[in-house]
């Protein structure tokens, strides 16, 4: 559509007055047209600002989603897919995967009707004021090496969060971020393999940020919150990627752990163990695939699994 190719020259020039004379000239279209592009642009959210003489600018801070944004700000050219509006991007990238999908997609969404959270517990995901978005990735490590996925896209997110926003995030073991004491970001993977198999067909990595996310459902108030930050939300997905895949290539040597640690706010804290039978124990250690161990009150040590336990922190 000819209003994509005005928002790759308006991307492009992100913050700087593009003249509409020369988006005409460019594709040998009127002025008129391209006049109308913008509008449609402006349509879906995007902050374009307009002068008499015809030039354009796509504000610095605009914080509509696209495809083209996103993978305009990306250091590695990787397929993105924008969907305004989609059930789960999880569930659309598990799909696509199943389907051929490459290594290093993208599925982003403006909003999700049934966001996915861990343990089956479902993401709150309202229109402009989030980011959630899904990787595919194509392992070619066994399973056990996957579980550290989830620990490094932690660190990766958090990285992301400081460089875009310049706001410093804490870890709460196994991969929710904080943010003044609230949750900000939750991270869901989901996997696809034969049942058997030494390694997964791909790794579904589900990333999902409160950006200016407000009027939190009532059961989530004490505990959900957002960045509060006006930034371009592109620039946020593409810089969560990049440092995604930027860490992935250490995976096997998992060097991001001791920040991952450092990060984690869960360490040497009383914590109850959610599982079938919930108990008390003291969180000691975290090993090198992001397993969380902890200390009962009768000195046994306890090794949880990532995706399997969640724990609170006691009096917190
Ligand atoms: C959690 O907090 O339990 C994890 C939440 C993960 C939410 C993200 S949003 C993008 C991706 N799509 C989903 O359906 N879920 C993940």
């Amino acid at each position: 559509m000819f209003k994509d190719e005005v928002l790759m020259i308006l991307e492009k020039n992100r913050g700087k007055e593009v003249s509409g004379e020369y988006i005409a000239s460019r594709f040998n279209v009127s002025r008129a047209l391209v006049c109308k592009a913008v509008k449609k642009l402006r349509e879906e959210g995007n902050e374009i600002s307009a002068r008499n003489n015809g030039g354009y600018t796509l504000a610095e801070n605009s914080g509509a989603l696209s495809d083209i944004g996103i993978a305009e700000r990306m250091s590695v050219a990787r397929p993105v897919i924008y969907l305004p509006e989609t059930d789960s991007t999880n569930k659309r990238a598990k799909i696509m995967a199943l389907t051929g999908a490459v290594h290093g997609t993208v599925v982003a969404a403006d909003r999700q009707t049934e966001g996915r959270g861990r343990r089956g517990r479902s993401f709150y995901s309202p229109a402009g004021s989030g980011v959630y978005f899904s990787v595919i990735i194509r392992p070619d490590f066994d399973y056990e090496q996957c579980q550290k996925v989830i620990p490094m896209t932690a660190v990766a997110v958090s990285r992301a969060i400081e460089k875009v926003c310049g706001l410093k995030t804490d870890i709460k073991w196994v991969n929710d971020l904080y943010y003044h004491g609230k949750k900000v970001v939750g991270i869901a993977t989901e996997s696809i393999g034969e049942l058997g198999g030494v390694k997964p067909d791909a790794l579904i990595v589900g990333i999902g940020i409160n950006v200016t996310t407000q009027d939190f459902p009532e059961e989530l108030r004490d505990k959900a919150g957002a960045l509060d930050v006006c930034i371009n939300r592109n620039l946020l997905v593409a810089a969560c990627v990049d440092e995604f895949f930027e860490l992935y290539d250490g995976l096997a040597a998992a060097e991001f752990m001791d920040e991952y640690r450092e990060k984690c706010f869960v360490l040497g804290k009383e914590v109850r163990v959610l599982c079938s039978e919930p108990y008390l124990a003291k969180a000691v250690r975290i090993d090198d695939f992001g397993e969380l161990i902890v200390e009962k009150a009768s000195g046994e040590l306890v090794k949880l699994l990532t995706e399997e336990v969640s724990v609170v922190i006691e009096n917190a």
